[in-house]
């Protein structure tokens, strides 16, 4: 792996992933050992917040931020990135706490990254990129989530709802978070939006997305409900932009 790129932090948030996280951690840490892990957990009512704290005790690389309530994974991510910003690091990774992203495969999101890359996004939908146990629907709704973004959108991303990416410090610095309004997983699609029309470069590894063998997936209505609506607004303000290029 290329250390020209700095130090780098992992954000994991967690709700409710009691017995995920302590697996996810080790093998973190044995995957990229240079790499801090900092758990942003929302008060979770099974525990996972003072499994983080045990973790982090026991390991320098470890970092925990309690947060009071579930307020979303926009909102702990942005509280992740302003912690990591503060703390000096250079690269701010986001990974899922249940498995579905492998650590092993972090070393070629850094290495795309390192390439020139401002953002680089573990991608389920490129070439070589996998889902593996997922239920048909949940695949169909991220397909049809993906193929909607990329037209209303148009941007040439597969994969722009994917939670397992690689930013550089000078990115988040450069695309603004102060007025980011996403609570749910539309969050990643915001961000993905303000890296490209910021005129910087996104590229999409291949990864193995492997869905959760234990605890459950916290994605609801809601979450869709609020991602095709402020998709279609992100959609209906950038057409001006769009028409002018094509003119
Ligand atoms: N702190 C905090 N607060 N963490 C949260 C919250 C929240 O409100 N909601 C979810 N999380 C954490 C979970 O504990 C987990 O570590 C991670 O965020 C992903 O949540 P899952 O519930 O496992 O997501 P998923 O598997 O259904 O969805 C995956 O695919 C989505 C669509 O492609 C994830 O990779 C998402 O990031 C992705 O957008
Ligand atoms: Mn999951």
């Amino acid at each position: 792996m290329d250390r020209t790129l700095g130090r780098v932090l992992v954000i994991v948030p967690t709700y409710n992933e009691r017995e995920n996280l302590p697996v996810i951690a080790a093998r973190l840490r044995a995957a990229v050992p240079e790499a801090h892990l900092l758990v942003a957990d929302d008060n979770s009512p099974d525990g996972t917040g003072a499994v983080a704290d045990e973790l982090a005790a026991a390991d320098d690389h470890v970092h925990v931020l309690h947060r009071p309530a579930k307020q979303g994974l926009g909102a702990a991510y942005l509280a992740g990135f302003a912690w990591g910003l503060a703390e000096g690091f250079d690269v701010l990774v986001e990974m899922d706490a249940d498995g579905s992203h492998s650590p092993e495969q972090l070393p070629a999101l850094l290495d795309a990254l390192a390439a020139g890359a401002d953002l680089v996004i573990g991608s389920r939908w490129v070439r070589g990129g996998k889902v593996v146990n997922w239920p048909a629907s949940r695949e169909f709704l991220s397909r049809g989530a993906n193929t909607y973004a990329r037209i209303v959108l148009g941007v040439p991303v597969r994969d722009t709802t994917a939670g397992f990416r690689a930013y550089r410090a000078s990115t988040l610095e450069k695309i603004g978070l102060s007025d980011i309004q996403s609570e749910g997983y539309c969050f990643q699609v915001d961000l993905t939006l303000r890296t490209i029309r910021n005129g910087l470069r996104v590229t999409e590894v291949p990864i193995t997305f492997t869905d959760r063998t234990v605890g459950a997936s916290k994605m609801s209505r809601a979450i869709v409900a609020e991602a095709l609506w402020r998709v279609t607004l992100w959609g209906i303000a950038g057409l001006p932009h769009r028409l002018r290029r094509t003119r």
